[in-house]
């Protein structure tokens, strides 16, 4: 196993009624004026952010307020909001939403602490030296930005999706009531399920020798994962899947689950680029390209797919043939993708619209940067294996 640095500064406030704490959590934060930022219509609806702002007045806090937020994150919003800030004072960021809402505000945290355009720091061409400091009050369950160290913005200029990813912009903060998640569509409740999975599975699958440990939690998170998604598409107002889906969300992307390995995410790059050009839902992306990439890869450690597919899926062992085993525990996978109506095709992502060649050669030729970069760690991947992989998913 590798070394590591396990780093969760994060303080979670969890359960029923949990959003009712914001007021005294912010006022601990001693800051003079907050953002509240939010997505499109859900929070105001289901009357959360009207709950907010009472829990902010109610402990004299100050607070300005900028809404519209899209999936898949935009940079014109980010910049939008460093401006109100500047403007306007503000020193502590309070995102009501999921991961697009968080993430956005953690990309304003960049922009108000770094001199520069914000996505120079997404592109790479400045690191970022600090970040405003961010609170979390989570509606979905699925990115894990509530926890982790990343942020992921979308520029409409070329449609290229980002990530910035430093411990400045861990949450200070992350209030977690499931019974916020009740109103999701079944897609975003399911797409959040996926994302989940393959927090975990994306460091479960490593070149390098892992840690009983750390196997046994990640295991047992998929099990639990896979359990109460079943569940939740039977029964969607069922608080403890919805409670147990939310912890795994965050327990699933703060490396809890990946101590001692290192990760993959190629998975995550390639549905990147999907999400960049066709603004698709991030969890069914990944449903989407995840097999392709499985079977392109698995002959490097079947051993690895076969211990998955036993001790996540419950596949029949050949230990003769392990090959054989892991391929059934792809299979295995899928099935279930199937099972909680998760597209297993880029064609099935994007409603029976055909991804054309060029649109393939982009997607490979952003991701590799031009085939300078390596994408993927378990195998690691050229622009010309991209171009496979998405052409077997397509
Ligand atoms: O905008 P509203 O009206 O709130 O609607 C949202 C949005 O349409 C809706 N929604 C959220 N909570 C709801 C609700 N609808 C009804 N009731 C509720 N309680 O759900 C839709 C999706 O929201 P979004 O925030 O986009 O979902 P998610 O948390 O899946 O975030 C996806 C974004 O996070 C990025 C993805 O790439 C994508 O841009 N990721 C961020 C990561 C991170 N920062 O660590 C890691 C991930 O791998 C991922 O890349
Ligand atoms: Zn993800």
């Amino acid at each position: 196993m590798e070394n590591f640095n396990y780093y969760t500064p994060t303080q979670v406030v969890f359960g029923k009624n949990a959003e009712a704490k914001v007021g005294e959590l912010v006022k601990a934060q001693n800051c003079k004026k907050v953002l509240v930022h939010f997505g499109g219509n859900s929070a105001k609806k289901s009357g959360l952010l009207d709950r907010v702002y009472a829990s902010l007045d109610a402990a004299g806090i100050e607070y300005v307020s900028l809404g519209g937020v899209v999936p898949n994150p935009r940079v014109s919003k980010v910049r939008e909001g460093i401006e109100l800030c500047k403007k306007e004072g503000v020193d502590f960021l309070l995102a009501v939403g999921g991961g697009s809402v968080i993430d956005s505000c953690k990309a304003i945290g960049y922009g108000l602490a770094n001199d520069c355009d914000v996505w120079d720091l997404y592109e790479g061409k400045v690191a970022p030296t600090g970040a405003y400091p961010v609170g979390a009050v989570l509606t979905i369950a699925a990115a894990g930005s509530e926890m982790s160290n990343s942020s992921v913005i979308t520029n409409e200029d070329g449609w290229y999706k980002k990530a910035c990813n430093t411990d400045y912009i861990r949450c200070k903060f992350a209030i977690m009531n499931p019974e916020l998640t009740y109103t999701l569509p079944q897609y975003q409740t399911q797409s959040g399920c996926t994302d989940i999975l393959m927090h975990t599975m994306e460091r479960y699958f490593t070149d390098v020798d892992t840690m009983e440990l750390t196997d046994v939690i990640a295991e047992s998170l998929m099990r639990n994962v896979i359990r109460n998604a079943k569940i939740l598409m039977k029964d969607p107002q069922n608080y403890e899947a919805r409670a147990n889906i939310m912890w795994a969300s965050s327990l699933a992307h703060n490396d809890l689950t990946g101590c001692g390995a290192v990760g993959d995410y190629a998975s995550h790059k390639l549905e990147h680029e999907l999400g960049g050009l066709f603004d698709v839902t991030h969890g069914a992306g990944l449903s989407a390209v995840w097999g392709s990439w499985a079977r392109y890869v698995y002959k490097h450690k079947p051993e690895r797919f076969a211990q998955f597919a036993v001790n996540v899926l419950g596949v029949y062992n050949h230990p003769e043939d392990p090959e054989r085993t892991a391929l059934e525990g792809i299979e295995a996978m899928e099935e279930f993708y199937r099972s909680i109506e998760m597209p297993i095709s880029i064609k099935e992502l994007l409603n029976g619209k055909e991804v054309t060649d060029a649109e393939i050669d982009e997607m490979a030729e952003k991701c590799s940067q031009g085939d300078t970069v390596i994408t993927g760690h378990f195998v690691p991947l050229k622009k010309a294996d991209l171009v496979e992989i998405y052409k077997m998913a397509r």
